[in-house]
Order: C-alpha cells, then structure tokens, then sequence
C-alpha cells in the first residue's frame, strides 16, 4: 500500500474579518488610515527619508490601538482570529497567551513594492486589507526550504498550492491573512493608480 503524506507543514490563514467579533466598518476603516497618514509628519519624514514607498505608520505610531477606538476594535477582531490560527496550529501556549506586538498602516502608491522579508521577534503575522483596487498585487509567500533546493526540478504551472515554491494570495477588502512570522513574503508592484491600504501587525508568546 502506497502512503504519501506532507510533513512540516506551513499554514496560511485567510477568513474574513467579520468572521469574529464585532464587525469593523470597511469605510471607516480606510478613512482612519488616509486620516492618520496625512497628519502623521513624523512617519510622512521617515518614509521619505528610508526611500519607502507611500506611508507606514510603523516607524512612527506604535500605539494605534491606544489612540483610535477602531484600531481598539479591530485588535479585539484580530485576536479572536489569531486565537483560531494558533488552535489549527496546535501550539501548546500553556499560561501564556498571544498577544498584540504592533499595528501599522501600510499605504501603497502606484509602482510601490514592498520586498521579501520576515517579522523577526514575532510569533504570528498577518494583514487585513482596507483599499484594494482592481491592480493592486498579491501577497507573494515563498516556500522557507527554497535554499536547500539547489538541484531540483521547479514545479508544475498547475501543481497544488501545497506545493508550489511561491504562492500569491490575492485577499479581498475585509479579508485577514495570518502566517507564522517566520515565512517570507512580498509585495509585487502596485500597478494600480489608486493606493492600496492594508493594517499589518505581530503578534508574540507572553
Ligand atoms: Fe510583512
């Protein structure tokens, strides 16, 4: 009898937001976003200064939650869904639980990309996606065993998505994506004229 299984698996979560919690008015959401990147100097300076393209808010407001009652109510979401993830994910958190590290917004212009990278210090990442017009990329995953396959084959145009070497996931408005922080991801080209807007955050073990 012939038996093949996966091992090692990698899990990536994608559920709509509404999903948990109380709902989070899309709208609403991305008017706060455009609202707090146009009075956040200090990030608009930061940005500019590091070549990134649009605006985060990551270098400059670290309290997101603190500060706007929806950002309040989209963590209170988000931890609802990070509790099912880390469940499907058979972690053993004993006393402890995982919790909100930060929240930033993410505003990408036509042309920006944002390239492949991890979340270090993290357990869980994820987005949620608040504007994103007809053009505006994926989210590109890239399998983490990619250094050790030096001599194999590449894979199938239609092989499974388990089984691809790259994977783009192409999340809706009010659609959340969680990963261990651990897989690299990226952001190919916003080759939309309108902006494209996601909330991203880390999550830690404490
Ligand atoms: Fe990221």
């Amino acid at each position: 009898m012939t038996e093949i299984t996966s091992l090692f698996a990698t899990r990536l979560y994608h559920a709509k937001l509404s999903e948990h919690g109380a709902p989070v008015d899309p709208a609403e959401l991305e008017n706060s976003c455009l609202v707090i990147a146009d009075d956040d100097e200090a990030g608009q300076d930061w940005c500019e200064e590091h070549g990134y393209p649009g605006y985060t808010s990551y270098a400059s407001l670290s309290d997101l939650p603190w500060r706007f009652p929806i950002f309040k109510d989209l963590v209170a979401v988000l931890d609802a869904h990070v509790a099912a993830f880390a469940k499907d994910l058979a972690f053993d958190l004993g006393d402890k639980k995982l919790q909100l590290e930060d929240i930033w917004i993410n505003i990408l212009p036509e042309g920006g990309i944002h390239t492949g990278h991890i979340h270090p210090h993290s357990v869980i990442s994820g987005t949620t996606y608040v504007a994103m017009p007809d053009g505006a990329s994926a989210i590109k995953f890239e399998d983490p065993r990619l250094a050790m396959m030096m001599a194999a084959p590449t894979r199938m145009k239609d092989a499974r998505d388990e089984l691809r070497t790259f994977f783009y996931a192409k999340p809706e408005v009010g659609d959340v994506l969680l990963w261990e922080s651990w897989l690299r991801h990226e952001v190919p080209m916003n080759m939309s004229e309108e902006e494209r807007i996601s909330v991203s955050f880390n999550y830690t073990w404490g």
